[in-house]
Parts: structure tokens; C-alpha cells; sequence
């Protein structure tokens, strides 16, 4: 059945909120519009009266029908209401901990820009279907040309396609990186490889000049080195490891680090990866990198070793939740910087708090956790010095942040 109501607000995720309290997808406060029911799911089916910040999508396959791709959560909404919207999710996580201070404009990043994206394969009687998930849905939509991509990971979705045809596995995960020298392709979920689906898999590769090739975690073929510069340092990642999935934002991210610990002697770079941040702050001081993936340091060591001119890094291998720095093993830092999954870093943060540390930067991809690890640091007198929203998950309801703290 049809109702028609009001929208007051936007919720974190990108939805509408009605004055029912029910979440409407694809509205904007402001809004009169026409829904369905179903279940506990509100459906957009018309919208009565437009908000003056509501746009066309850019993109063709964004929209309220459950047909259509689920990848992107707002793009109903112009550039000004959009980077209001994802710069109050920062705003609102601080204030709900307390931590007063000035937050910077969104850093934006533009469509055509992600270099990194992790697609959805599902195989299906008429073949394999590639792409995001359908809003809501675990059905795949398949994507022909995603907008937030590099023309280099769009030019290449077909050719992605045929290679994922002689890869076993009625669902797997694709994980897609555009390097410095062609494409770095990690397929995980299907079951071992016979000989000739190997064989297939690695000719197609061949065929559609893929850098390398990877299947549950196992490397088919590399014709050549996936390539990625940090600083002065060429690193190739372990195939499908983290990497920031846009360059730009990376290069944004890594000037506000550097920027704010250029004066410091010796640094831990804690939740390093493969070395965004340490093999940059390598090139003025000497750098502890520590992580729980051991290909990511084997990576960032192997770079660390093949370029001169840096200073000393140091790498170890460490599991940060359940053994942070503790604040003996600080006294040797004069800052740090952390970048901690979406879980964020509270136990580390407790030791930083009873350390000799001065100078940190923290980089967090969820406001939630770096609010409550700012409070652990502040309630022991750190001052935010900046903090600085960044936009690296263009459309969705993700937004990453560098917070650069001083010890008062
Ligand atoms: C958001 S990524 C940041 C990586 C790196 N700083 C970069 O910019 O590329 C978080 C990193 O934390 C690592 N990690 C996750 N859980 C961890 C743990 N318990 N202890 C140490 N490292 C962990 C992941 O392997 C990943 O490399």
C-alpha cells in the first residue's frame, strides 16, 4: 500500500529519516514522497516535493528500483549538501565524545579516481555476473562502468569478466588494483584450481595483459611486478592487501602526516600495511613500522631495502589489539602515527595516553572509534590540532579523517 510521507533529516548511512522514525533510501530532508512498504523496508516510489539540494544521479545505475547497482548510497544530492552531510558524520562522532575542535573542509576526491575496488562475482546459467550488490540484495548487478573508478579499472571490467570464467566458484570475491604498471587482480572464495582451469586462467591473463594474477592468496602469474610509490620507495603489495583505495587521498593523507612529524627523529608507524606512511616519513627520520599481516611487512621490507637514500626501518610483526606498544617500548618514539582497522585502536591509544609521546597523527576510516580514541588521548592532555575529513569513498556513507595531536 502507498503512503506519502515527510522527511526531516539524513541518518549516517545516507538515508532519509521520516518524522515516523522509518528510514527512506534515495530522500533528502526537506522531502514529501511516496513510499511503499516492505516488511521493516521503506521503497522511494515517488518523490511528491524535491528538496532544492536534490540533483539528477550522475551515474545511470543509481536509483530507488531494487534492479539497479547498490554500490553508491547518495548521489541524489548536490556537491554542497553532500560534503555538508559527510563532513557533520565527523562533526557529530566528536561531539558525541566531547572533542572540541575546528574540523577542516571535506578534502574532496572526484569521480574516475579510485584505483581500488572489490567487486562481487556470481556465476549464473548465462555466465558470470561482476559487480556490486543490488541495494539490499545479495543479487550481483552487472556493472559495465562504474563512475567513482579509474578509466584504467573501467577499460578493463570486460577482460575481468572472461578471466573470471575459468576460476571455480559460484560466488567469489574480485579484488581489483590499478598500479603503476598495469593491473593487480586477487580472486578468493571458489574452491582449488584443476591444472586446466589454471592453465586457462593464466593464458587469459596473458591475453588481457594483466599484471598479475592471484587466486586465494596463491600467485598464478606475474608478468609483471604490481608497483605502487610510497615516498622514494616502489612497493608491490601482497595480492588483494590493503592498500587506500584512492591515490589522491592517499597523497592528502600522507603531506598532513608528514607535515606534522617532519621534526621527529624516530617514529612508529602502527597499523602500517605495506608502508603508505612509513616509507614516506622514511625519507626524513627512522621508522618502527609495526602490523599483524605478515606479507604486508615482508612488502613494505623488501622496498624499505631496494631504495637508497632512506633512514633506518625497522619492521615487526605484532598483533596491536591484544599487545599495543606499550609505554616502556614508546620511550624511544618522539612520535607516531596510527591508521587501525574500523575497530580503531583504544588499547593502543591507553598506552600512548601513559607514554612520553608528544606528537601523534591519527588516520581513521570510522568517525565512531577515532572520537573515542581522541578522548582517551585529550582526557590525558593532547590537543587536536587539526582534524581533517576526507572523502577517499566518494557517494557512500564512509568518510576517513587524519587528526594531528600535540602534547600540552
Ligand atoms: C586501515 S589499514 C592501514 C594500513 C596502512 N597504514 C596504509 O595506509 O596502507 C589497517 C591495517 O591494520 C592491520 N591490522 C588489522 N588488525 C591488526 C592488529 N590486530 N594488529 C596489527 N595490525 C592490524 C591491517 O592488516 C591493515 O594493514
Amino acid at each position: 500500500m502507498m503512503e506519502t510521507i515527510a522527511i526531516k533529516a539524513i541518518g549516517a548511512q545516507g538515508d532519509g529519516i521520516a518524522e515516523s522514525g522509518d528510514f527512506v533510501p534515495f530522500t533528502l530532508p526537506g522531502e514529501t514522497v511516496s513510499i511503499e512498504r516492505h516488511g521493516k523496508q521503506c521503497m522511494l516510489t515517488d518523490v511528491v516535493k524535491a528538496s532544492q539540494s536534490r540533483k539528477e544521479p550522475p551515474c545511470p545505475h543509481f536509483g530507488p528500483s531494487g534492479d539497479l547497482c547498490g554500490g553508491c548510497a547518495i548521489q541524489h544530492a548536490d556537491d554542497g549538501f553532500y560534503r555538508r552531510w559527510k563532513r557533520q558524520i565527523l562533526v557529530d562522532a566528536l561531539a558525541s565524545r566531547g572533542i572540541q575542535t575546528e574540523i577542516a573542509n571535506l578534502h574532496i576526491c572526484e569521480p574516475g579516481e579510485r584505483r581500488r575496488i572489490v567487486l562481487t562475482v556470481r556465476k549464473t546459467g548465462e555466465g558470470p555476473v561482476l559487480g556490486f550488490n543490488q541495494a539490499g540484495s545479495h543479487t550481483v548487478f552487472a556493472l559495465e562502468r562504474c563512475l567513482v573508478a579509474t578509466d584504467g579499472l573501467n577499460r578493463k571490467l570486460g577482460d575481468l569478466g572472461a578471466l573470471v570464467q575459468h576460476i571455480p566458484g559460484k560466488s567469489l570475491r574480485l579484488t581489483a588494483l590499478e598500479t603503476e604498471t598495469g593491473l593487480d587482480i586477487a580472486i578468493s572464495g571458489g574452491p582449488a584450481l584443476r591444472p586446466p582451469q589454471r592453465q586457462a586462467a593464466i593464458a587469459e591473463a596473458l591475453k588481457r595483459d594483466i599484471a598479475r594474477l592471484s587466486c586465494n592468496d596463491e600467485i598464478l602469474i606475474e608478468p609483471r611486478k604490481p608497483v605502487l610509490q610510497f615516498g622514494k620507495a616502489l612497493v608491490t603489495p601482497p595480492p588483494g592487501g590493503f592498500v587506500q583505495a584512492v591515490m589522491q587521498a592517499e597523497k592528502a593523507m600522507t603531506n598532513l602526516v608528514l607535515g606534522h612529524l617532519k621534526k621527529a627523529k624516530r617514529i612508529a608507524d602502527l597499523f602500517s600495511g605495506c608502508g603508505t606512511f612509513a616509507l614516506a616519513l622514511a625519507g626524513h627520520s627512522a621508522v618502527h613500522a609495526v602490523e599483524s599481516d605478515g606479507a604486508s611487512l615482508a612488502a613494505l621490507d623488501r622496498a624499505a631495502r631496494h631504495t637508497p637514500g632512506l633512514k633506518p626501518v625497522t619492521s615487526e610483526k605484532r598483533d596491536l589489539f591484544r599487545r599495543p606498544l606499550t609505554k616502556n617500548e614508546l620511550k624511544t618514539f618522539d612520535g607516531v602515527i596510527f591508521d587501525p582497522p574500523r575497530a580503531g585502536a583504544e588499547q593502543q591509544c591507553r598506552e600512548l595516553a601513559a607514554s612520553t609521546v608528544r606528537r601523534i597523527a591519527a588516520v581513521s576510516c570510522n568517525p565512531a572509534t577515532l572520537a573515542r580514541d581522541l578522548e582517551i588521548l585529550t582526557a590525558v592532555g593532547f590537543a587536536v590540532t587539526s582534524i581533517t575529513p576526507i572523502d577517499q569513498f566518494l557517494w557512500s556513507p564512509h568518510v576517513e579523517a587524519v587528526a594531528l595531536l600535540e602534547r600540552r
